[in-house]
């Protein structure tokens, strides 16, 4: 008889809501498809120190609608050597495991295709709440992180409107604007500033106030990627340069927690089952992606070597009607 086919999963980088959602589509694909599913516990950490456990179709139960991730993640200095890559595609085979779905950003790929090189078949899943991953038009954890922003903002607008003030508020993303430019339209901001666009406070800041000002407005949300900052630095200049309180607001890690939301729970699902199928196939070193609203997958190689393409039109929307 045919020895049974057994993959791993495990999640990595940051959390993001929805990657339990993708943990029990591969489990229970896997399972389907006949194969063994391993669970790998705190990311490649769990492959270094045998942290895994065999998952049934119960593991996954009651899972799809909690946020973060059953398998923990961790971000691994030591994986990034070659060594350590050899030692963990060493204790894959010690357990017969052919495969591995890694669930996590770009810097979790270059970790699969590492692995992949060691001779474990890997497949990347896209789950950060940032969106910025350059090959997938989304990417898991994005759409609940938007919402939590926006229910954040919209309770901060509440107050800025009783007070006729302007708060700014930092949102996630480092590198990418996505987070604060959805959630800016989304809550009517006077001005949004992001990485990815050149900016000048005098230009995109102060002279939009004064010109909404000019029809009446009194209260006003100014949104800011993280990647951008300075939100302490910029209320003290609104307030001296234009005489109104401004408070700054950064909302953290706020949204990489909570329930996930349909779109991620079903992108999830949709994502973590490709990867399995991949793997059925014996096929890896792929990334599973969204390309024009379809589910897809790629070489990691090229997924890796894009680059990320800004809705400059969105942005350009959001700035021709927050007047
Ligand atoms: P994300 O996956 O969210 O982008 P990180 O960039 O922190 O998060 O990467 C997550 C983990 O992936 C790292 O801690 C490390 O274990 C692994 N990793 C990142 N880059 C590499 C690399 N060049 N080679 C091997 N492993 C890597
Ligand atoms: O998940 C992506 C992200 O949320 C970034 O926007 C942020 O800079 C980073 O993770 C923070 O991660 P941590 O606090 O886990 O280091």
């Amino acid at each position: 008889m045919a020895e049974q086919k057994s993959i791993a999963v495990l999640t990595s980088g940051g959390d993001a809501p929805g990657m339990n959602a993708a943990v029990r589509a591969v489990v229970r694909a896997g399972i389907n498809k006949g194969m063994r599913v391993f669970g790998v516990y705190r990311g490649y950490n769990g492959l270094l120190n045998g942290e895994i456990e065999e998952m049934n179709l119960r593991s996954v139960s009651d899972i799809i609608g909690n946020g973060g991730t059953m398998l923990y993640t961790a971000r691994s200095e030591e994986f990034k050597q070659k060594e350590a890559q050899e030692r963990a595609a060493d204790f894959c085979r010690s357990q017969g495991i052919r495969g591995v779905v890694v669930i996590g950003g770009d810097g979790s790929f270059r970790g699969a295709r590492a692995l992949t090189a060691a001779g474990i078949n890997c497949i990347g899943v896209p789950g950060t709440i940032d969106n910025d991953i350059a090959c997938s038009e989304y990417t898991v954890g994005f759409d609940t992180a938007m919402n939590t922003a926006l229910e954040m903002v919209d309770r901060i607008r509440d107050t800025a409107q009783s007070h006729d003030r302007c708060s700014i508020v930092e949102v996630m993303g480092r590198r990418c604007g996505d987070i604060a430019l959805q959630t800016g339209i989304a809550t009517g901001a006077t001005a949004i500033l992001v990485p990815e666009v050149e900016y000048n406070i005098e230009r995109d800041v102060i002279a939009r106030i004064i010109n909404t000002q000019k029809t009446g407005k009194k209260h006003f949300i100014i949104v800011v990627a993280e990647g951008v900052g300075g939100v302490r630095d910029l209320a003290k200049y609104i307030e001296r340069r234009l005489g109104i309180e401004a408070r700054a607001t950064i909302l953290g890690h706020v949204q990489r927690g909570g329930s996930p939301t349909v779109r991620d729970r079903v992108v999830a699902s949709q994502m973590g089952y490709e990867a399995v199928s991949l793997l059925d196939h014996g096929i890896g070193n792929r990334v599973v992606v969204m390309r024009d609203g379809k589910i897809t997958n790629l070489d990691i190689n090229e997924a890796l070597d894009m680059e990320r393409v800004f809705d400059k039109k969105l942005y350009k929307i959001a700035m021709s009607i927050s007047i």
